[in-house]
């Protein structure tokens, strides 16, 4: 049976991912809310369903399976703990924007809370849910890449100084809004690819043409990572500071002892180079022949459908809550990362250890491994 959903928060996101629940077999789109009432009527009407102005009055007439969290706020993150922990003391399941908080101990204790109340809590982190990533990581479990060695990635937006305006709201021109509202995603890849990352060195900074109109976002992000596996990786973000080069707005390239592959455009392409093999040494310059694949999509939208479909595959099968796909746990472990990046910065680069995850317990009546 269809799973009930509400959405909370009816910007673009939470319209986008309405489309997504009314478009999937899996799911039954039932009503919408917003605290601002025009946003609410609005939502509704395109979408066909009931209109609520608070998520109190839609979790008290309305039978749902899961509440969609599409709020946004301070640094894109400061409105997702309250409907989300107001969702799950419902007893509804939750999937929440990322970044889960901009607050890391508010995202600690939502996950806390979603674990204790044996509820599943997915975060958007829609990035991996590609074809490009799909191919990649099958490469990695066929053992086509080996040992990890590197992942190198670089993600931000395009743009340069013509074409920069500052942003004045308070709730973006803050100097970690970058970090925290966006490094989620390619974090996420990183981890979903290589494993928890150990060790994080960061150096931050603005170009002059921000500094100029007394920008406070720290809009350049490089960070050096090392993973629970040893293999090192590297992460450049840019907030539309320069126009991304090779790869485009988000390319990484994840490298191990058995071959290397690259994501060019999340969504659209994956080349996967195999490692020279004996007798076959490659002189400088040769370059072994890849395998290519060219989805033909360039739109990123493309993954909202498929990580929307995913979360409700999970509740429909009922799986182990430590086996949900993207869940609130992997979301904090993102956060955790960009905290480290920001303690590595504000002590110079000094390497920071991320804190620990919580623990995951396992359920004993779950019989699946
Ligand atoms: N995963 C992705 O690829 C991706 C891309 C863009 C944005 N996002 C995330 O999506 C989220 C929403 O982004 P947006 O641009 O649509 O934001 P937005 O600010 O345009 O919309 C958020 C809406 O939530 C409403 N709202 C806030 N608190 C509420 C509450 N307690 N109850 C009901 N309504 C409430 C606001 O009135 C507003 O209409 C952000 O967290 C952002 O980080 C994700």
């Amino acid at each position: 049976m269809a799973l009930k959903v509400g959405v909370v928060g009816m910007g673009g996101i939470g319209n986008t991912h309405a489309e997504c629940y009314k478009k999937d077999p899996l799911a039954e789109l039932v009503a919408v809310c917003d605290v601002v009432k025009e946003k609410a009527d609005a939502a509704a009407e395109r979408h066909g369903v009931k209109a609520y102005y608070s998520l109190k009055d839609m979790l008290a007439n309305e039978e749902l399976d899961i509440v969609d969290v599409s709020t946004g706020g301070y640094e894109n993150g400061s409105w997702h703990f309250e409907p989300t922990m107001e969702a799950l003391d419902a007893g509804k399941h939750v999937l929440c924007e990322k970044p889960l908080s901009n607050d890391i101990n508010e995202a600690r204790e939502m996950v806390r809370f979603a674990a204790e109340k044996k509820l599943y809590l997915g975060c958007n982190l829609n990035h991996y849910f590609t074809l490009t990533a799909e191919r990649a990581k099958k490469y990695i479990d066929d053992g086509m890449v080996g040992e990890l060695i590197y992942c190198l990635f670089k993600m931000g937006f395009h743009g340069g100084e013509e074409t920069y305006s500052l942003n004045k709201s308070p709730r973006f021109n803050q100097p970690y809004a970058h970090m925290k509202a966006f490094l989620t995603h390619p974090f996420s890849v990183m981890r979903y690819f290589c494993g928890d990352i150990r060790d994080v060195q960061a150096f931050a900074t603005k170009p002059g043409f921000r500094k100029n109109k007394g920008d406070l976002l720290l809009s350049i992000n490089s960070i050096h990572v090392r993973f629970v596996n040893d293999a090192v990786g590297y992460l450049l973000s840019h907030r539309g500071d320069a126009v991304w080069g090779l790869g485009g707005w988000w390319s990484v390239e994840v490298a191990g002892s058995k071959g290397t592959f690259c994501i060019e455009n999340c969504v659209e392409k994956l080349t996967y180079w195999p490692a020279p093999k004996p007798g076959k040494s490659l002189g400088i310059g040769e370059e072994q022949e890849p395998e290519v694949l060219n989805t033909g999509i360039k739109d990123f939208g493309a993954t909202f459908p498929s990580r929307i479909h995913a979360f409700l595959e999970d509740v429909t099968n009922g799986v182990p809550h430590e086996h949900l796909r993207a869940s609130g746990r992997d979301a904090l472990a993102t956060l955790e990362y960009i905290w480290a990046a920001i303690e590595s910065y504000e002590n110079d680069g000094a390497v920071v250890r991320p804190a620990p995850l919580p623990p995951i317990h396992g359920d004993p009546k779950v019989e699946r491994i």
